[in-house]
């Protein structure tokens, strides 16, 4: 019963999935652009906005996210699901759960990194592009 309600979950995610990433590799890091932070815009821009409500001291399990020094200890540690990955390693998009997770991706070798990330449904193409050249850029 519970996968059944994940698949319908999934295929309802489909369309949006479509329209994010397509016709682009969702592990590439081609963008040319000057280098994106965390301090100057992804904290403000990402975390604080769309991921600190549960992302936080209060359930630091997952990764605490609420301000820019504790993300950047979160995402520097092994994750979770999988010792070898990490929410973010840095200029490699495949390896960094937090993209995987953010886009409703599997891990590299099939590992289950559970729900999309926030919640709620994929974010907007801009946002995503932001993250992706914060990691493609170094990811501090
Ligand atoms: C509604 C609450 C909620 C919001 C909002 C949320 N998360 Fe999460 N997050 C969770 C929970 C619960 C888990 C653990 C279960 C799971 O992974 O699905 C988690 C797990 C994660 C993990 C896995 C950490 C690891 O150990 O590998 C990452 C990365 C992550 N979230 C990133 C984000 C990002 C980035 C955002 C904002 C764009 C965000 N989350 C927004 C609740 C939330």
């Amino acid at each position: 019963m519970r996968f059944l309600a994940l698949g319908l979950v999934v295929s309802a995610c489909g369309p949006q999935m479509m329209t994010v990433d397509a016709g682009k590799n969702e592990f590439a890091c081609d963008s040319m652009t000057a280098e994106v932070t965390l301090a100057g815009k992804v904290q403000a821009e990402i975390f604080d906005k769309q991921c600190k409500s549960c992302h936080n001291a209060f359930d630091a399990s997952n990764g605490d996210y609420s301000d820019a020094t504790r993300t950047a200890a979160a995402i520097a540690k092994p994750s979770q699901f999988a010792m070898a990955l990490k929410p973010v390693v840095p200029n490699d998009l495949s390896k960094s759960v937090l993209w995987r997770k953010m886009n409703a991706l599997k891990g590299p070798g099939g590992e289950d990194l559970k729900g999309v990330m926030p919640p709620g449904g994929m974010l907007p193409a801009a946002s995503l592009q932001l993250v992706r050249d914060w990691i493609c850029t170094g990811g501090k």
